[in-house]
Order: C-alpha cells, then structure tokens, then sequence
C-alpha cells in the first residue's frame, strides 16, 4: 500500500482524455494537492518506438507489439507512477493497462492474459473510462482534430476496442458519457472523484 492516489483516464481516441485531464488537475491543485500528469505511451525509448507504429503497425507482429507496450509501462510504473505515489501525491495518466487490454485485446490477444502481464503496476483507484461511440469519436478526431486516422484507430477497430472497454468488470471503473461538453463532461468527472475521496475520508470540497 502507498499513500497517494492514482487515477486513470482510458477510452477510445477522441474522447477528450487529454482536454480533461488537466482540467482536474487543476481543480486537485487548487485544493492543495500535488497532481503528478503523466501519460502512455510515455516520451521514453519504448514509447517512441511505439509512436513510430501510429502509421504502419504491420513492421511488428501482435505479441511484439503487446510487448513494447508493457515494457513501456514497466518503465512507466517504476520511474513515475510509484514515486510519486509513494510520496503521497495524486497521479493522473492518460492511458494505462486497461488501454493495453482493450486495444491489443481488440488487435487478437487475450484480454484477461494482457490484465494478467500487468500485475506488476497498481491497480487505480478510480479509472475514469470516457465512453462515446466509435462513430462519434471518429467524427471528432476527422472534423475536430482536422486529423486523418492513424493505425490505432481505424473506426471497425475503434468499435471492438470500446466493446472491450465496456465489458471490463473491474470495480474502479467509472463511465463517463463523454459525448457532451467540455464543462459537462469535468462536472461529472469531478463528481466522481469528489465520491471516490468521500469514500477513502480524503478532504475535497466543491
Ligand atoms: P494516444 O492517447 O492517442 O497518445 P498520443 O496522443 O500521445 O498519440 O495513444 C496512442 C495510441 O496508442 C492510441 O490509439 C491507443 C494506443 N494504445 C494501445 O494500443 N495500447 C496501449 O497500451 C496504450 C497505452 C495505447
């Protein structure tokens, strides 16, 4: 056990994870919390090579795939995440291993196996699952983010991935509707770690 918290941001693309998280860091902050933001794939070696994927996932296969991206979490995990939550502090990822289990889940692996190669990195105490259909995220990575879709989010991919996403079991989940605004979107997200702290006799008021 450690002293701090640690919350995930997971969905598919589009979803807004990365407008979000921020947002309640600041929120955290301004309560007098030290808020640790952080994301995966991270900016390190096996995070880079991954990047080097986005346009063409076809230079490896599925199982070296899965592999760098829990060499990258294992980095992740021991560098960052624990650090920080051994000092006490709230660490806020953008993606973690359900992203793993859901996306490489969807690309063929086993999902449970993915949960299980992930034992070494603490569970969440909240993960924040952003939901919207894959329709609805498409159209805002193309309209929105004016982007193209790189390999990792190919709409009939995008579609298995948010079924996985929401099949997952895991009592710290809580789903978001994300197909509203930005502020919409904060309020419940804010409500809901407003319950989380309540329930551990953590401090945080509106
Ligand atoms: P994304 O959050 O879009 O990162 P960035 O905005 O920095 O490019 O994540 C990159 C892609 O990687 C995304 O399509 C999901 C995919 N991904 C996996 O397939 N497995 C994983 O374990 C993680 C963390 C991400």
């Amino acid at each position: 056990m450690n002293p701090g918290i640690l919350i995930a941001f997971e969905g598919i693309d589009g979803t807004g994870k990365s407008t979000q998280l921020p947002l309640l860091a600041t929120y955290l902050r301004n309560q007098g919390y030290v808020v640790i933001e952080t994301r995966e794939p991270t900016t390190g070696p096996y995070g880079q090579q991954i990047r080097a994927l986005y346009q063409d996932r076809q230079q490896v296969s599925r199982e070296q795939e899965l592999e760098l991206f829990v060499l990258d979490r294992q980095q992740h995990v021991a560098e960052c995440i624990l650090p920080a939550l051994e000092q006490g502090h709230i660490v806020l990822t953008d993606r973690y291993y359900f992203s793993t289990a859901a996306y490489q889940g969807a690309a063929g692996c086993d999902p449970a196996a993915i949960f299980q190669r992930n034992s070494f990195a603490p569970e969440p105490d909240m993960v924040l699952l952003l939901a919207m259909t894959a329709a609805e995220s498409v159209t805002r990575i193309r309209e929105l983010r004016g982007e193209s879709l790189n390999d990792f989010e190919q709409q009939d991919q995008l579609e298995k991935v948010a079924a996985l996403f929401a099949s997952f079991p895991h009592g710290c989940i809580v789903r978001i509707n994300a197909a509203r605004s930005v502020q919409e979107v904060q309020s419940s997200i804010r409500e809901a770690v407003r319950q989380m702290f309540a329930k551990k006799g953590i401090e945080c008021s509106g």
